[in-house]
């Protein structure tokens, strides 16, 4: 598609992900496949002619620099190590100011020892997700090729990030395709709210995935979906941000949702390019929690056997797997609408990421996502259900003697509560049918963290009474 001659970065270039391929384009060139073979593309980097520090610790300096927007951005003050982009053209909103933080409530929860258990507040970022960290990255590589108007299918929160940083950098029009029903209220709000183009179709998510990319060919519209490679630049910055907070210490697991599988892709790859710089001495282990309703993943990974095999995955696996999935009709199907997909797009590199850091794949129940949940909103924090699964996981592994107790656990919760107030309050309601009609249908049976709301008449006795008999 489109060139740019003004690209004044020469230390990044895109290749091929492909072994047998291996085929390199110049990061003035828009793609989101290697148009030689189809395979997903990685940025790689000249880590030799690039200024690399010797430590992690060298980035601290850049905190005292706060006031500059490059500094600022927790994505952007470790543009080291994602030099790409001459930083004329770097467009950002402030992204990645986002907290780690130890919780021991939820430590007891998940069956770990007082200390031990992170969460690393992802919802805290601009748009309310971690996306932002992933779309700062693309929407600058947009900029960087002259892009007018940029595209995304989303389950919500790619979306609204989309939309935020098109509206306030006025530099593209946003162009955002969601299934139909299929988005929570909070995300679709964003993305109205922020101007965007929004074409609801009559499908899911994997329907709209597979239509934004025929769409954005036919009409050159630059596609912000996890597909592009420099999304995932900046969503390593996630495992920077994390280690940072631990004093540069690594921790012992990553537990993150899986998805379309961006997240976990991107962070096996930071931790594989701090190992191999000398900036890290040991690479955590990363554990992938699916949707027991959207389970690719972790049925291809462990009732099928799915591998990185080298950069060789057995793609017979995964064709008989889709094809399977064709002949029973099959949907994604769960509460967690963020993670509520069938075909995730980066399915080999996240198997690359499992091998790089020893990983394991997990799924999870609704039920256990909202329990999870609900433990996360109780303890200080809050989340929306996909980012529960990170924490319903950790307590499995735990469960299951994976997790040791006195492992340092890190879980990501990817997107802000105040994103699926739906299922929230369906959660703690008094009302059975509307438990019923939001959560019955999806298995969900109990809530065992329930905080229900008192009902009482509108007379000052009946009020006094119920604080008194409920506190
Ligand atoms: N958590 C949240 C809150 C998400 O919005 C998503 C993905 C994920 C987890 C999964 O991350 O794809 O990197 O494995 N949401 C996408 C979207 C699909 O359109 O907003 P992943």
């Amino acid at each position: 598609m489109a060139t740019s001659a003004d690209i004044v970065t020469d230390l990044a270039h895109q290749v091929c992900l492909s072994p047998d391929c291996g085929s390199t384009f110049d990061v003035g060139e828009v793609h989101t496949a290697c148009p030689k073979c189809g395979s997903l593309l990685d940025i790689a980097y000249d880590w030799e002619r690039s200024q690399v520090p010797d430590s992690l610790r060298w980035f601290e300096k850049k905190w005292s620099r706060r006031n500059e927007p490059l500094c600022r951005s927790g994505v952007w003050r470790f543009s080291e190590l994602l030099p790409f982009a001459p930083p004329e053209k770097i467009v950002t909103i402030g992204e990645g100011q986002t907290p780690l933080i130890a919780t021991d409530g939820v430590a007891k929860y998940v069956g770990t020892n007082p200390g031990t258990l992170f969460l690393e507040y992802e919802g805290m970022n601009p748009s309310g997700s971690f996306k932002d960290n992933g779309m700062t990255a693309a929407f600058t590589h947009a900029h960087m090729i002259g892009a007018k108007r940029a595209a995304c299918a989303s389950t919500g929160n790619t979306s609204a990030s989309l939309a935020l940083y098109c509206c306030s950098s006025k530099l593209m029009q946003a162009v955002i395709f969601i299934g139909s029903g299929k988005i929570s209220y909070g995300k679709l709000s964003q993305a109205l709210d922020y101007g965007a183009l929004t074409i609801q179709i009559a499908g899911d998510f994997d329907d709209a995935m597979h239509r934004v990319q025929q769409v954005s060919k036919e009409l050159g519209i630059y596609l912000v979906n996890s597909v592009n490679p420099f999304r995932l630049e900046g969503q390593k910055t996630i495992m920077y941000r994390v280690l940072e907070s631990l004093d540069w210490q690594v921790p012992d697991w990553i537990v993150v949702p899986g998805g379309n599988l961006g997240n976990s892709s991107a962070f096996g790859k930071a931790f594989h390019e701090l190992h191999s710089l000398g900036l890290i001495d040991r690479i955590p282990r990363l554990a992938v929690i699916n949707a027991a309703g959207a389970n690719t993943l972790n049925s291809l990974y462990n009732s099928h056997n799915l591998r990185w095999n080298g950069g060789r995955p057995d793609q017979s696996i995964i064709n008989k797997y889709y094809a399977g999935l064709d002949a029973a009709s099959s949907k994604a199907d769960t509460i967690a609408s963020a993670i509520e997909i069938n075909r995730p797009v980066n399915l080999t590199k996240c198997l690359r990421a499992l091998e790089w850091c020893d990983g394991v794949v997990r799924e999870v129940t609704d039920q256990q996502m909202l329990d999870a949940k609900a433990q996360v909103g109780a303890n200080g924090l809050g989340c929306e259900p996909a980012s529960a699964a990170s924490v319903a996981g950790a307590k499995l592994l735990r469960e299951e003697g994976v997790i040791a107790p006195s492992d340092r656990v890190v879980c990501i919760l990817t997107g802000h509560q105040l994103k699926d107030p739906t299922a929230t309050v369906a959660y703690h309601t008094t009302d059975q049918e509307e438990f019923n009609r939001v959560l019955g249908k999806r298995g969900v049976s109990r809530a065992a963290f329930a905080n229900r709301a008192v009902k009482v008449e509108n007379d000052l006795d009946e009020i006094v009474r119920a604080i008194q008999l409920n506190s």
